[in-house]
């Protein structure tokens, strides 16, 4: 393969090693411990079992009380907090201030610093005083929100410069705003107040980062339940297909199998059984990339090891292997400036004790041959490394890799075949969690450019944000740069109707891969461009191939003249790029070095650097030095919160 694959994916031949050789020694497809597992599940005394899917989805995530609403019902105010005793107001002595009570009220993505240290609610206020105190030009603390639970994890102050969009929020919080002695100050007429955004509009051109977090790693929290079902008897193909060697009639020739994918929407009987797991999987996962669709934030994994971990003899077992896996995230802990918690819907789940179905469904020839043959070191990959591309309010697409990866036993030196690449439509079903349908099942073949794989940028139409008109660009990575190619929201399936830059204008001939008529001409392993509507302008951030722990930016000159319809992202091709620039200089992990680094469109809402903020949250992967079984898990999904600035 001539073709230089990434760091990410030296990363998942680390990981290869790994799992193979659990493989060769466990074999989670033959393992007896999961057909006995299906035996029990399949007992109908066994389980508890709903009637119907409404009903599943309140108990979709026993883990938190607060998915998908608010914690006020949940949680009762412990005592010693105000908002009981003080009635609405309180007053401070010191600095003369009144201020009003509320509870269980946020004020998103209004944080004057990502948070806060502080001990209590008296602290926090105090925080807000000394903020105050100390910087009375600037900004101004106009309240604070105090998340109790939080107490002894420390980062539970959020001080807020405005109070603009009181929201209900996702954790309990209790805050105070500060009550000024005449009314020109309520939240009605900060709303008419200049905004910071309005003030980024200004003329000037250099695009800085304000501010650099890291959030720390995420939190994985499988659901307790799944959705109990016959799986599917996976197809045996003839021996004489089962053989190692690359066969793209496996990848084109098969029907998708029935027992791969999330489980969803169309697929699932009318009244579907969910009971409860026996043993709550632990996962090891590499990747993690993702994206919002519809409020949803979703993390999208590649190679996905699940284990049954027994304390009671200190020894795990893996139960599952898959190429790739889904996660939600669970209460926006990043507004709050913590690590995020990434829940996985029941959707996911093949049994009672964690074999999952995959993300991206596979053919029944990949997957009859990975049962055939994985152990023996051969495989049919289906990886999706980009972060989400969206397509309208309802679905995104990703164009996974599809890769043929062979693994010698004795030296474990591993060789991945590139195959071309897939495209995944992603929506999400609110009570089985994300999911992807495998709409086309080889788009590029084997020595073409893989464009889509990379990733892309929507085009909104003249019908606006989220509307089903104008175009998709797609990245296409080389060894020395990025090509672009073009197509329609209507015809993505249809290879035809793609065309590509060549330089000048969009052409039909799919360019060579060492075609000079690149976006960028250096080689990335990561990449993410986005339209950023409060500089009017382009912004991209990748990681490069140099493995340096480093994510870094370029933008196009801010205030481009272009409005957000029509063919305007044909100024990433036509527009001149500023100098590179350091994101975010993220320390060395433990091993290895960081990967799979990329933005998470969308997450900060209205604040977010897509929707006309400039926030951001970026996230990315790193080898933990630690056994994939063990409770750090071989792999650390991390993120970091940025802010922009202009100067
Ligand atoms: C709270 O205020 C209400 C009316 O504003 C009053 O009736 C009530 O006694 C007050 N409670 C406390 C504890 O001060
Ligand atoms: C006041 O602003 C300065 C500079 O922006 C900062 O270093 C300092 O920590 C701020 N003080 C408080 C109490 O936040
Ligand atoms: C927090 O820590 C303090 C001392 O370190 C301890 O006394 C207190 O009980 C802790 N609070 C909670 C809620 O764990
Ligand atoms: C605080 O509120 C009390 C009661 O409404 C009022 O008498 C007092 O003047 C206020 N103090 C300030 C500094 O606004
Ligand atoms: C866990 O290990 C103990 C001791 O070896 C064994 O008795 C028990 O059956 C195991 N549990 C499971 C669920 O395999
Ligand atoms: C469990 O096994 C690991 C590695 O085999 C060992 O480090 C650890 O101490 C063991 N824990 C217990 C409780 O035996
Ligand atoms: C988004 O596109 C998909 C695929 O074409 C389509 O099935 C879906 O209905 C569209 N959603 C909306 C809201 O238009
Ligand atoms: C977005 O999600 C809401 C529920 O949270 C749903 O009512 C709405 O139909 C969804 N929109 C689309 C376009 O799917
Ligand atoms: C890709 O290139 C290799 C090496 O040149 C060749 O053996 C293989 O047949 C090519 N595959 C396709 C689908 O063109
Ligand atoms: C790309 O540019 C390099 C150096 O300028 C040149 O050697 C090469 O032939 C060019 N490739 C194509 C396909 O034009
Ligand atoms: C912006 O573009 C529009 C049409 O695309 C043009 O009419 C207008 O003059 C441009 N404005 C500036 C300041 O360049
Ligand atoms: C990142 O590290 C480089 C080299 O160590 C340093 O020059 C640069 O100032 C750092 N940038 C940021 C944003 O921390």
């Amino acid at each position: 393969m001539k073709h230089h694959r990434s760091g990410y994916s030296v990363l998942l031949l680390l990981f290869a090693f790994a799992s193979l050789f659990t493989l060769s020694t466990t074999s989670p497809h033959g393992s007896h411990h999961v057909h006995a597992a299906h035996n029990r599940e399949e007992n109908p005394t066994s389980t508890t079992q709903y009637p119907t899917p409404a009903k599943a989805q309140v108990s979709l995530n026993p883990v938190s009380p607060c998915f998908n609403g608010h914690c006020a019902t949940d949680t009762p105010l412990p005592e010693i907090l105000p908002c009981y005793a003080a009635n609405g107001t309180t007053f401070n002595e010191e600095s003369s201030t009144n201020y009003t009570l509320i509870c269980d009220i946020d004020f998103p993505g209004q944080n004057i610093y990502p948070f806060v240290l502080a001990g209590s609610f008296d602290d926090c206020l105090a925080q807000c005083e000394k903020y105050n105190a100390e910087n009375n030009s600037a900004s101004h603390c106009a309240g604070f929100v105090f998340a109790p639970e939080c107490v002894n994890d420390s980062d539970g102050c959020y001080l807020k410069s405005s109070l603009i969009d009181p929201l209900p929020a996702t954790i309990h919080l209790v805050g105070a705003t500060v009550a000024t002695p005449t009314p020109t100050c309520t939240p009605e007429t900060a709303k008419t107040q200049p905004s910071r955004r309005s003030e980024q509009a200004s003329t000037s051109s250099d695009l800085v980062v304000k501010e650099f977090r890291v959030l720390g790693s995420s939190t994985n929290k499988p659901t307790t339940q799944y959705v109990s079902h016959v799986p599917a008897t996976p197809q045996k193909l003839a021996s004489s297909v089962l053989v190692p060697g690359i066969n793209t009639d496996l990848i084109t020739e098969y029907p998708i199998a029935g027992d791969t994918g999330v489980w969803c929407g169309d697929d699932l009987p009318s009244s579907p059984n969910v009971a409860n797991m026996k043993v709550v999987p632990h996962m090891s996962r590499d990747g993690g990339k993702g994206g919002t669709i519809n409020g949803t934030h979703i993390f999208v994994f590649c190679d996905t090891a699940s284990y049954q971990i027994n304390t009671t003899s200190n020894t795990s077992l893996m139960v599952g292997f898959v190429s790739s896996s889904v996660a939600a995230d669970d209460g926006m802990k990043a507004l709050y400036g913590q690590p995020l918690d990434l829940v996985d819907h029941f959707g996911e789940w093949q049994d009672d004790v964690g074999r999952m179905r995959g993300f991206a469904p596979m053919t029944a020839g990949e997957e009859s041959f990975n049962i055939a043959l994985s152990g023996n070191g051969y495989r049919y990959a289906v990886w999706p490394e980009s972060s989400l591309i969206p397509l309208n309010a309802s679905h995104a697409l990703l164009y996974p890799s599809l890769v043929y990866d062979v693994v010698d036993m004795d030296t474990q030196a591993a060789v991945f075949n590139n195959l071309g690449n897939s495209i995944l439509l992603v929506s999400v079903d609110l009570a089985y969690g994300p999911g992807a349908t495998r709409v086309v099942k080889q788009l590029y073949q084997q020595n073409q450019t893989t464009f889509g794989t990379l990733g892309g940028v929507r085009s909104w139409g003249s019908s606006g944000t989220g509307a089903n008109d104008g175009s998709i660009y797609l990245f296409g990575q080389t060894d020395h740069g990025v090509l672009i190619a073009r197509t329609t929201p209507d015809g993505f399936s249809d290879l035809s109707s793609y065309t590509y830059w060549n330089g000048n204008s969009w052409s039909g001939d799919m360019p060579s891969p060492s075609s000079n008529a690149t976006m960028i001409d250096f080689a990335v392993q990561d990449l993410d461009v986005v339209y950023v509507p409060a500089l009017r302008s382009f912004l991209m951030i990748y990681l490069n191939t140099l493995a340096d722990n480093t994510f870094y930016y370029r933008y196009l000159p801010l205030d481009l003249n272009v409005t957000q319809s029509g063919y305007y992202v044909d100024n990433i091709v036509t527009g001149q790029w500023s100098e590179e620039k350091i994101l975010a200089n993220i320390t060395a992990p433990v091993e290895g070095y960081i990967y799979a680094g990329g933005m998470h469109a969308g997450y900060f809402g209205d604040d977010d650097i897509t929707n006309g903020g400039l926030k951001m949250l970026i996230t990315w992967t790193e080898h933990t030095g630690e056994d994939a079984a063990s409770p750090d898990s071989g792999y650390a999904h991390k993120s970091a919160y940025i802010e922009f600035g202009t100067e």
